[in-house]
């Protein structure tokens, strides 16, 4: 199982901006779109064996989590345009508006949720059966580490993670890196993906 969470500290928490300027009206949820797409998407396919957790934390609401599931999604929910993945984000903020509870989860649509779920909640429950790491500039190459088969991956968005998720997170994920240049989020996630591909045998 791979899992990435994507910590999105402007992304809106509520539906409250405009399709047609999500980098303009939305704390960048057009970033999550493509991280979505990197996460998941194959050429004619799709990948069951990743999780993805989305981590909102702009205004007006936040905390927001959407957790979207490989295994239980239907191939055809996700596809490669990032507007229709958008909606997706849309539906599930609107399901999510009147949730007050801190740590229930309500579906969405098959294979994805919403919950008012903390960005350190989602590290605890991940930890749980995962081996956590940090992707980072200035982490161990990637080549040079030992995968296990359960491998959950921290990002930040386009402002990076601040100092305090780094320290929530130090001593916790290791840090790992695809190169010294700051790569945009959904390529970093493709690039991920298509290295454990290349380390992990074919089924
Ligand atoms: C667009 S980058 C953020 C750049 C931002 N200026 C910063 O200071 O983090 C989005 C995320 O991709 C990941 N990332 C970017 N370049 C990377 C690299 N070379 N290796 C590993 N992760 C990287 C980091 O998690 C980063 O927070």
């Amino acid at each position: 199982m791979r899992t990435f969470i994507i910590k999105a500290n402007k992304a809106h928490t509520k539906a409250d901006f405009k399709l047609k300027d999500l980098p303009g009206t939305s704390g960048r949820i057009d970033l999550l779109c493509r991280v979505l797409n990197s996460a998941f998407l194959l050429s004619h396919s799709f990948r069951k064996n990743v999780r993805v957790w989305l981590s909102l934390y702009g205004p007006p609401n936040p905390p927001k989590a959407i957790r979207f599931e490989g295994q239980g999604m239907k191939p055809k929910t996700l596809n490669p345009d990032e507007l229709s993945t958008a909606k997706l984000i849309i539906k599930a903020l609107k399901v999510g508006e009147n949730l007050r509870e801190p740590s229930k989860e309500i579906q969405v649509l098959p294979g994805i949720y919403v919950s008012n779920l903390t960005f350190e909640d989602i590290i605890r429950r991940t930890l749980k059966g995962a081996t956590l790491y940090y992707l980072h500039e200035e982490g161990r190459p990637i080549e040079r580490v030992n995968f296990s088969q359960n491998v959950a991956f921290v990002l930040g968005d386009h402002e990076g993670l601040t100092p305090e998720d780094e320290a929530f997170l130090s001593g916790i994920a290791e840090k790992v890196s695809i190169g010294r240049k700051s790569y945009l989020a959904s390529h970093v996630v493709a690039y991920v993906n298509i290295f454990l591909d290349s380390i992990t045998p074919p089924p």
